[in-house]
Parts: C-alpha cells; structure tokens; sequence
C-alpha cells in the first residue's frame, strides 16, 4: 500500500519536526499496512532555488535512510516535492527534478485562488511539451475557489490524475466545507479512473497518518472493487507493474 503525499521527512518544512516524530510517523504508517512512501515535501519557487531545497530534502533523506537500515518493518521512501504552481513553470529548467526520483510524476499544488486560463495553459505545456506526469494535490481543496469554473473544467479533463487526501473522506459533515470536500470526493471516484490517495500528513496530532481509516470509508461507500481500481492505478502511474 502507497501514500503518495506526505511531509515526513524532518525539519524540511511544516511537517515532521524531528527524527523522533518521522519515525513515530512511519510506525503509524507501516500499522496501517502501508509498504511505501512518497516524501513529498512544499516546494515553494518564490522561497527557494531548486538546487537548495534538493540539498537540504536530500541530506533529510539520508538521515532517516540510516534509521531504516536497521528497521525493515519501516515503510521505504521515495523522495519527491510538493510543487507550487508558479508564473512560467512550465518553462522551468529543472521541473523534471522536483518529480517524484525515478519517475517523471510531478505532484502539483495549485493556489487556493480562483484558477486561470494561463494556469491551464501552463499544465497543458507541462503534459503535452515538458512530457511529465501531473498529479494535482489534494484536488477536493480548491473547488470553492472557483466562481468561474472555466479553467477547473479544463484542467480536470486533461490527462491527469487526481490526488485525493485521506482526511476527506474521514470527516464529513462538521463543516460545510469539509461536507462539500467529501462529497466532490466520492462523486470523482465515482465519475473518474484517473484518482489516487494520499495522507498529506505533516504530524501525529491534527494532521496525522490516516490512510487505513479513509479507505475503510471508501469501501464501505464504494466498494472494495474501487479500492482495488485505485491500488492498480496508483501502482501503473508509478510503473510498478
Ligand atoms: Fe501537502
């Protein structure tokens, strides 16, 4: 089992805050039977230079190889980024770094904004000229930015997949906005093929592992053959099979 999302490794970002925490992290991981890990850290373009933010994930990275050397229970990581979008990405030189390593899978955060034509220009390129992959992060979040939803339409029918968070599908109904989360949730993997999960877990307080408790919803509201469905898509996109 996968969780594509997460910010696990240590004092990268605003994830794990130490070793002592990733590892706690991983623990809770590996009891909900997940094998491996996507480290997917926030890369912010306005922030850093690509070469500064690979260093320092990289050298976390290390650090956390050396504890899983002695604990093969431990699930494996594969390091990668969560990308911002930013103006002119898709002309970026080192886009194809911050995919996730041995792939050509970018993970791609969009603003909490209303979306633009110019953005979907962008990804289009990203798709079509820059041949990479684009899995759009935590795709339920951003709907209600959208007064016009020209630009949403667009970008989700491209040739894309639709990173969906565990959260999600956990909690409904609090909030309004948490009940239109879910829901957009449940109609996508209704309606689309193109879906995979992730925790997008930063901690072991609110913002937790949690993969197991969401896919037991899943399959309690849209059956273990779903859930199958996005296991073998996820292991596809990653070319594991
Ligand atoms: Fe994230």
């Amino acid at each position: 089992m996968i969780d594509f999302h997460t910010h696990i490794l240590p004092g990268i970002d605003d994830g794990s805050r130490d070793m002592d925490m990733t590892i706690r992290m991983l623990e809770a991981e590996r009891d909900q039977g997940v094998t491996h890990i996507c480290a997917t850290p926030h890369f912010y373009a306005h922030r850093r230079s690509v070469d500064f933010f690979l260093e320092r994930r990289n050298r976390a990275l290390k650090e956390v190889r050396k504890v899983l050397a002695d604990r093969p229970d431990l699930p494996q990581i594969t390091p990668g980024a969560e990308v911002l979008y930013f103006r002119g990405m898709e002309q970026a030189e080192l886009l194809p770094e911050l995919c996730l390593e041995g792939t050509d899978i970018l993970l791609l955060e969009m603003p909490f904004d209303q979306w633009s034509n110019e953005m979907a220009k962008a990804i289009e390129t990203i798709l079509t000229k820059r041949g990479l992959k684009v899995v759009l992060a935590h795709v339920e979040r951003y709907l209600r930015f959208q007064k016009d939803k020209a630009a949403w339409e667009q970008i989700l029918n491209m040739p894309l997949t639709l990173q969906m968070n565990a959260e999600s599908f956990i909690h409904a109904g609090s909030f309004l906005r948490q009940n239109k989360e879910h829901k957009l949730c449940l109609q996508l993997l209704e309606e689309r093929s193109n879906c995979i999960l992730g925790t997008d877990c930063h901690n072991m307080d609110e913002r937790k592992p949690n993969l197991a408790e969401a896919r037991a919803v899943i399959e309690k509201k849209t059956g273990t053959k779903r859930l199958e469905e996005i296991d073998a898509y996820t292991e596809t996109l990653l070319g594991n099979e």
